[in-house]
């Protein structure tokens, strides 16, 4: 089965057992601020969960792009050097909102696996929550009651709060989870050492494929999780790992999801994937940088030098480097690549085909300024080995080292690469004393608080803005925001002639007008229909 026929026979499944297949989100979140780029499919369905909005099916499926490159998800430094981690990936997910729960969220997920696509029954473990003390939870005999009608007691395996308790961030819907993990090891290593024993333990050949999620809580801001009035069902399944295994690969790189890009950057390079492990990561690193960099455009996020934009800006750089060092291309060359991809997924998700030109146009952009920056970083680095060598040193300070890092986009291994042909040598622990200072202040100004909704009335806000300017208007709901030590307030008004931001236009800035006070509006957000008057 091609990954095309597996994502169509998901989503045919679902549909068939009551599911109203609804299209991806996009990629980039705009306008809730404990999110900068969609980690989970169920994001979209944020506000359902927390009773904030009402679900126009109680049943729905989809496959949705999703990028774990920042925050409580962060898998980017994995990227490349394993097999089974990427950047953005497809997330095929079912969901319940206070329809069905565990017994059939769990009939669903094993049907589909052992008899739609008929994986071995032999080769699958589950997990189900452990319980918690701290956080006063039991642990989830419900689930391992229903999982027991398919799944012998041994391969069921209690998990922690980290591995079976699943949040999307610090705030936000929550519940226990059970996994389904995968042994895709050979039978002779299978025979040795039970699956059971590696299950959560990073080995690449025992992975989890699909997480389902009893989502019975929202954490609060405080930390404290308050019990949802209904209960929920959200699943996520990794479709490029399910495609390996489908496939009978033992790594997501050797899908043809992947192999058809991997194939292209051969020719452009001249190197072969699987002949030498440095290669391979650099091919992998280029192939996975190039989706999620090629989706985040489509989906309207440019690269830039600050939040989603600088992030974006990161993960190129990532590939560009990757190739520079290990690939010998000194070239723009990931914007030919667009093409193929836009081959390869431009059926499923067309906004990669109609933005294909933009696409291409920025990332041979971006490359090219890139490549120039290296090419001053590698200049500076010969000056300054030309002046160790007058001094009679050999030793590249950290400081320098961190300023190549820091401001020419050298990656320390590509510093010592370069060192090390010339006879030089790095100052490591100095350079991992300048990046941790970095990290720290980078943590203190990335720092953004959300407080909770102050829901002060249950109404629908009015838009009026094709009519009128100003509006008299009361408070629907508000909260509090602390972003880089400033106090922002977001609010939401009954009626509101404020246009927000979307698409590429900018929201409405303005005045609330109260008795003698004046309160600026700096912006107009939108979020879930909602218009969100930042002051
Ligand atoms: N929201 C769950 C996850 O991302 C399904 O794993």
């Amino acid at each position: 089965m091609n990954s095309k026929e597996i994502r169509a026979r998901f989503k045919s499944y679902f549909e068939r057992n009551g599911h109203k297949i609804v299209p991806s989100s996009s990629m980039i979140v705009k306008g809730d601020p404990t999110l900068m780029f969609t980690n989970a499919g169920m994001n979209q369905f944020k506000d359902i969960f927390l009773g904030i909005r009402k679900p126009e099916s109680l049943r729905v499926a989809d496959s949705q792009k999703c990028l774990r490159v920042s925050g409580k998800h962060n898998d980017l430094e994995d990227v490349g050097h394993d097999t089974y981690h990427h950047t953005m990936f497809e997330m095929l997910g079912n969901w319940s909102f206070g329809d069905y729960f565990k017994e059939d969220a769990i009939r669903l997920a094993w049907n589909l696996l052992t008899e739609e696509y008929g994986i071995d029954k032999n080769r699958l473990y589950v997990t189900v929550f452990g319980g918690d003390p701290k956080e006063n939870l039991d642990i989830d005999h419900e689930a391992e009651n229903f999982w027991l009608k398919y799944v012998p007691k041994d391969r069921i395996i209690y998990g922690s709060k980290k591995d079976n308790f699943w949040e999307m961030g610090d705030q936000g819907p929550c519940g226990p989870c059970s996994e389904i993990h995968i042994d895709l090891r050979d039978d002779d290593e299978r025979a040795k050492v039970a699956g059971a024993e590696l299950v959560n333990k990073d080995n690449p050949q025992v992975i989890e494929i699909w997480n389902l999620v009893f989502i019975q809580y929202n954490r609060k801001a405080d930390g404290t999780l308050e019990p949802l009035p209904q209960k929920h069902i959200d699943t996520g399944m990794g479709f490029e790992r399910l495609c390996a295994v489908l496939q009978g690969k033992k790594s997501n790189y050797d899908t043809d999801i992947f192999q058809t890009i991997i194939g292209e950057i051969s020719k452009i390079s001249g190197k072969k994937y699987g002949q030498d492990n440095k290669t391979d990561i650099a091919l992998r690193v280029v192939a996975d940088h190039l989706r999620a960099v090629s989706f985040a455009i489509a989906d309207g996020q440019l690269p830039s030098n600050n939040k989603a934009g600088y992030v974006i800006r990161r993960i190129l750089r990532r590939a560009v480097r990757y190739a520079y060092s290990f690939l010998d291309i000194k070239t723009p060359f990931m914007y030919k690549l667009v093409d193929t991809l836009v081959d390869l997924m431009g059926d499923s998700f067309p906004e990669l085909v109609s933005q294909k030109t933009l696409v291409e146009k920025v990332i041979n952009e971006e490359e090219t300024v890139f490549l120039r920056t290296l090419e001053r970083g590698l200049r500076m680095l010969d000056t300054e080995m030309d002046k160790l060598k007058s001094e009679g040193k050999t030793e590249i300070s950290g400081v320098q080292a961190f300023l190549l890092y820091d401001t020419y986009g050298f990656p320390l291994d590509l510093t010592e690469l370069i060192a090390r042909e010339k006879g030089y040598t790095v100052n490591k622990p100095d350079f991992d004393a300048e990046m941790a200072k970095q990290k720290e202040r980078a943590r203190n100004a990335a720092e953004v608080n959300t407080d909770d909704w102050v829901i002060v009335d249950e109404a629908d806000c009015e838009f009026t803005g094709y009519d009128s300017l100003r509006e008299n208007a009361s408070i629907l709901r508000y909260r509090k925001v602390v972003q880089k030590n400033e106090t922002l307030y977001h609010i939401v008004f009954d009626r509101t002639p404020f246009y927000a931001e979307k698409g590429g236009q900018v929201g409405d800035k303005g005045v609330i007008v109260d008795g003698e006070k004046r309160i600026p509006i700096i912006n107009t957000i939108e979020e879930h229909n909602l218009r969100i008057h930042v002051t």
